[in-house]
This record gives C-alpha cells, structure tokens and sequence, in this order.
C-alpha cells in the first residue's frame, strides 16, 4: 500500500527509475506532474548548451535580459520591468508572498483543495490558514472557486489571498469579470495573488489573463511559471508581476543570485518560440479530446479541465486503482494529499503515453470487476 501522507509535506510524483526499479519494468511513463511531454524547445536546449562553459560566472542577479524580453511579451499592458520579479520557480515568488506579508497574527485566505504550496509557506509564517468553499453543483462550474464563500471568510486578520487560475488539482478556472467583481469589494490592504502557472492552457480555450487589473489594483500580485507550457520544470524559473512598490519588496528579501544562467537563458529562448509553443498547446489539446472520449466510454466522470492535466473520479477504489496503474507503469498522482481521495490526477501526455494510460486503465478497471 502507498504510504499515508501528511496535508502539509509537498508529495511530488514518484520518478520513472524509483517505478521501474521497484516493479522491474522497462517502459514506465510518468503523468504525475503536469510537465510538458514535449521536452524544452530546441532552440532553448541549444542557448544552454553554448553557455554551460561560463558557468564559473555568477548569473545576473536581476535576471535583466528575461524580464525584458517578458516585458516585450506584455508590453500592451503599461507594465515596465520594475514591476517583474523572476523567481527560482514561482513557488519562490509565492514564498516571498508568504515571508513579506504573513506572520503569526495574520490570516490567509484560499480555496479548498488548493495548491499545496500556499499552506506550506503560510504554516512556515504561522499564519492562521482559512479555507472557502469549492462549488459543488454539478455543471460548469463543478469543483470551482465559490468567491461569494471566499468573501465571507474575509476577516480584518486576512493579510493574503491565494487564487490559482485555472486552479490545481482541479483545472478549473474563473473568467476575469468574475475575479474583478471579487478584487472590487475587498480592502486593498489585502494582498491577492493570482497564480497563473497554467495560464497559457487556459488562454487557448479563450480564457483572458488577469494581467490587466495590475493597472487598476496595486494589491494585485500575478505569478507565471515557466515549468509548464516551456517544459523547463527542472531549471526552476517563474516569474511575478505587481505594483513598483510589491516588487521592490521582494527584491529586498530575495537571494541575490536567485535564479541560476541556464535558467534565465532557457526561459528567454522558449518565449520566443512561438512554433514551439504553438505545438505543446495543441498536442495538449489533442490529448484532452482523447482522453475525455475515452472517459466517456468507460463511464468515468472528470472536472473539467482548462490545463495539460484532468482530474478524474474513481471513487472507492482511486487508490487501488493508482497502485495498479504503477504495477503497469504509469505514474499518475493520487489526490488524497488535496483531500479529494476519490479522484486521481493525470497529465496529458504524449499520443503514444495517452494511448498506453487508456490501455492500462481498462486493464485495471477489468481487474476489479
Ligand atoms: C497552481 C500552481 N502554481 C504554481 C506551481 C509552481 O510552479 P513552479 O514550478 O514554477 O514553481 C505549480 C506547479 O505545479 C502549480 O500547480
């Protein structure tokens, strides 16, 4: 049996040769982390191999050449480079929210069944962590934020709010009309952050980034990962955008050489490729199609999902169904950590690694009739 896991110790997915060890297996495909299958973009693989020989160098501490190129990216949008913070990941930038603006006295606020990370930087600040409500009508809405309940937890101790969207484990998402009504009506000594780790997902179904409100909001904090759509999880780079005030902030709590040179050179590179990124969107979007058909066919029931990964019911028997799938060779990643024990989490793959997921599931359901 897996071992039991405590709410507040991140659980990151087992690893391929942890699997193919344990179980003797050749073939072992991992859906556990919502990496991008695709690998990095050539053309950010090939900047990394020409600098590997300066790494006797110190990086730039201000990350200067990828905030300008991010700044081009969104330059429509009146933000300058003072209002850019490159993190190692934005789980650091997410930690810089936590060690600036939360200590033992405050509240912090976020959705059930939220990313894990915010409880565990807030429980390293002593915060006192509240928990709204997720939608549970059935409908498009399923499994979303409730930002009426969200509201009514909103104390004078609630110093930061968490809002992933689109949301993991869930994959849902919130329009940005309804998260500007939400920011509209809540003190703006209140810190918001809008964690937009799988924002590109979302834009490709039509869904708008809340970069605009950074104008009209100074509370707003927005955090992107380049661990995602650039499949560049391992080099560990983000970045977040907020008012000249919040980043100068962070700039002063940070480590001076936070993000390592490859990492700085990757990210850049893969902005830039659109082709690259074209690709990963659509085979994700494939992938997504595939996937729900043949949910749909064995019955199984999903969240609808507006990143590279769903999230699926399987009742009862999840956690069985996980260890078999692992007995197969298949890495999905179990939900009990996010107190939802009934589902699993799977990440679009490949065609082929979709296509041997399908496979091996029907396998396991078979098993257990
Ligand atoms: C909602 C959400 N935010 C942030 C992150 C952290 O990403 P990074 O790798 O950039 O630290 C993740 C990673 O899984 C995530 O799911």
């Amino acid at each position: 049996m897996a071992k039991k896991t405590s709410t507040s110790t991140y659980q990151p997915g087992r690893n391929i040769e942890d699997i193919q060890k344990t179980y003797g297996l050749k073939n072992v495909i991992k859906l556990a982390s919502n990496e991008n299958p695709l690998g990095p973009s050539k053309k950010a693989i090939s900047a990394a191999n020409k600098m590997i020989s300066s790494m006797n160098r110190y990086p730039d501490s201000q990350s200067s050449h990828l905030k300008q190129a991010i700044n081009k990216l969104i330059s429509k949008r009146n933000i300058s480079t003072d209002n850019i913070i490159i993190g190692n990941g934005s789980n650091e930038i997410l930690e810089l929210v936590a060690r600036k603006y939360l200590n033992n006295n405050s509240e912090v606020l976020f959705c059930k069944h939220s990313f894990l990370v915010y409880k565990i930087i807030s429980n390293t600040m002593n915060a006192k962590i509240i928990e709204s409500k997720i939608i549970t009508k059935k409908g498009k809405d399923f499994m979303g934020i409730d930002l009426e309940s969200m509201r009514s937890k909103i104390t004078k101790k609630t110093k930061v709010i968490f809002i992933a969207n689109p949301g993991n484990p869930t994959g849902t998402v919130l329009s940005i009309n309804k998260i500007e009504k939400f920011v509209k009506t809540i003190s703006k000594k209140i810190i918001i952050v809008i964690d937009e780790a799988y924002y590109e997902y979302a834009s490709y179904y039509g869904f708008k980034s809340s970069i605009s409100l950074l104008n009209k909001y100074n509370n707003i904090i927005i955090t992107r990962s380049f661990s995602k759509i650039h499949a560049l999880a391992g080099v560990r780079v983000g970045y977040g955008l907020a008012s000249k005030e919040i980043i100068s902030n962070f700039n002063k709590i940070r480590q001076p050489f936070n993000v390592n040179y490859v990492a700085q050179t990757m990210a850049m590179e893969s902005l830039s490729d659109e082709k690259y990124l074209k690709k990963s969107l659509e085979l994700n979007n494939i992938g997504m199609q595939f996937l729900k058909l043949e949910f749909k066919k064995l019955g199984i029931s999903y969240i609808d999902s507006y990143t590279n990964f769903m999230t699926v019911y399987l009742g009862n028997n999840a956690q069985l169904i996980y260890e078999m799938l692992l007995s197969e060779g298949v890495i999905l990643r179990p939900l009990d950590n996010y107190g939802l024990p009934s589902y699993l989490r799977v990440t679009i793959g490949t065609k082929d690694e979709n296509v041997m997921f399908i496979k091996k599931l029907k396998k396991s359901l078979k098993r257990l009739k």
